[in-house]
């Protein structure tokens, strides 16, 4: 069975993120999602919030399981015996970064590798941080993001979460 992992912060999920999930299991026979901590994003949702949002939005996708760690990623892979990393890619918009990332990963880890999807036309411009920033000042992100992840944020710009 060929196993993917999709790690990334995810706060929250969007679309551009749901699409990636779908499109490598056009390639993978499973996805794991993985919500890690990026040391330079403070977040909105909790680590528990995000893998539960994760959960409930690909819950009717067949071969996608969601799971999370407080660590290196790949410490995480080598740990499960993963292989495969994939991740999104943006135009140039994300190149220089992942880049770092993935090479980064490979020099301490060599037997995991980097895969990269492009993103579709239509998510291109899609980011987690800039769906907080609309939703934040009132604009509807409901394009943006699955109809539940909406629904959270709602919550949390009401003060209810
Ligand atoms: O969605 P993001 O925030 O761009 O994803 C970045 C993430 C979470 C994948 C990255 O920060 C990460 O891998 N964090 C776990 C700690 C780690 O392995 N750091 C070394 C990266 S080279």
């Amino acid at each position: 069975m060929k196993i993917v992992v999709y790690p990334g912060s995810f706060d929250p999920l969007t679309n551009g993120h749901m699409d990636i999930i779908k499109r490598a299991l056009f390639t993978f026979d499973h996805v794991v999602v993985l919500v890690l901590h990026n040391p330079q994003k403070k977040t909105l949702f909790s680590f528990e919030e995000r893998v539960q949002m994760i959960r409930d939005s690909v819950k009717d996708i067949n071969g996608v399981s969601v799971d999370s760690y407080d660590g290196l990623l790949v410490d995480y892979m080598t740990k499960h015996n993963y292989g495969i990393i994939i991740k999104g890619l943006r135009a140039t918009l994300d190149f220089e970064y992942e880049f770092q990332m993935a090479l980064m990963n490979r020099k301490i880890c060599p037997t995991v590798e980097t895969v990269f999807l492009m993103t579709s036309n239509d998510h291109s411009y899609v980011s987690s941080s800039l769906i907080k920033d609309i939703h934040r000042h009132g604009g509807s992100v409901k394009d943006f993001v699955p109809p539940l992840v909406e629904t959270l944020l709602d919550k949390k710009r009401g003060g209810t979460t």
